[in-house]
């Protein structure tokens, strides 16, 4: 992308949000509303979305929240290995994927999977593939933390070939060996955040401590990252923009027990458009990862929103009602200067 002053985005989608519920939903979800069309959102809540019911009740509240935005989300169900076909079928309408977490990995996941059986894990992950409900995975063991992203790749492995018309979004990746996993199997997608692709651990830790760079999983070494980015500015076909942008209070972020989640909402196409302007990347591979190759991997038809940055600073305010977002209080080098509907 040459240095511009004025860039497009169409339908710009975030294919990993966490909304939440209550005070926070109605706080925070305008912040994704405003500049995304649509975005596939996280079931992680207390207790997790697992029922019809709760998850098209979920959706009325979003809805709410979001007012008179043009916005679609697109909803999950935290994964049970005890969904059966019938349940799937009657509830593939209201969804758009369905969300895996290993049992205690992070925020309100204790309900998750622990030790993945391929047999047990059958007769679920069948009917998912014939109806064409792609898996959502957070793929960490629970070993050193560092490690668990790639430690978890031969759990991917196992999963893509016992079940190759399943679809498995890896979700939001840290390492080279999740990126080279992708390669090896037709099946395995991966959505990639703006954090991961600008920080490292050094960032998190390597100064004084930084609570609101802080998420799991972790950000990694130089080398991931770099590899992180390969992929994103090339646009490739098998990545999608999924900010995992996870609101916390700030009491709960800078506090002696720091909550895991980065909040990007209202600065992530800002820090995208920069990122691949300074890296020179087509502006064409900035619109597949942030809409073009999430349509094409989820077959989603979405509502038209036109999105219109402009090089002109950003000065990202010091909170958003008591959640503090990235870079809280620095600038940034791209505004949006307006937003379409339709
Ligand atoms: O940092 C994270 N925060 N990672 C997750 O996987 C969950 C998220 C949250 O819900 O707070
Ligand atoms: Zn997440």
């Amino acid at each position: 992308m040459p240095s511009t002053n004025q860039i497009t985005l169409n339908a710009p989608l975030d294919m990993h949000l966490h909304l939440r519920d209550g005070e926070m939903l109605e706080n925070i979800a305008k912040e994704s509303a405003r500049t995304f069309s649509a975005a596939i959102v996280m079931p992680n809540l207390v207790p997790p979305v697992s029922t019809k019911e709760e998850v098209t009740a979920y959706k009325t509240r979003i809805m709410n929240a979001v007012g008179s935005e043009t916005f679609t989300p697109y909803m999950t169900l935290f994964f049970k290995p005890g969904y059966d076909k019938a349940f799937l079928a009657s509830v593939k309408d209201d969804i758009t994927a369905i969300k895996l977490y290993p049992a205690g990995i992070t925020t309100n996941s204790e309900g998750g999977v622990s030790g993945f059986d391929v047999e047990e894990l059958r007769p679920a992950l069948d009917a998912m593939a014939e109806l064409d409900i792609p898996l959502c995975v957070h793929g960490e063991t629970n070993g050193f933390v560092m490690d668990r992203e790639a430690e978890f790749v031969s759990i991917y492995e196992k999963l893509a070939s016992a079940f190759p018309k399943l679809k498995i979004i890896m979700e939001h990746i840290t390492t080279k060996a999740s990126v080279d996993a992708l390669d090896r199997f037709e099946n395995l997608y991966a959505t990639i955040t703006i954090h991961h692709l600008l920080i490292t651990l050094d960032d998190v830790a390597g100064g004084m401590l930084q609570p609101h760079l802080f998420c799991k999983p972790i950000a990694k070494r130089p080398e991931d990252r770099e590899a992180l980015l390969k992929m994103a500015l090339a646009g490739h076909p098998k990545v999608m923009f999924g900010s995992d942008s996870a609101p916390h209070p700030k009491h709960a972020k800078e506090a002696c027990g720091c909550a895991a989640g980065v909040f990007t909402a209202p600065i992530a196409l800002q820090l995208l458009t920069e990122l691949f302007e300074k890296n020179s990347a087509p502006l064409e591979n900035l619109q597949a990862f942030v809409s073009g190759n999430a349509q094409k991997i989820y077959t989603i038809k979405v509502p038209q929103k036109t999105v219109i940055l402009e090089k002109k600073a950003f000065h990202v305010p010091a909170d958003y009602k008591g959640v503090v977002p990235m870079y809280a209080g620095e600038t940034l080098a791209y505004s949006i200067k307006e937003v379409r509907h339709g």
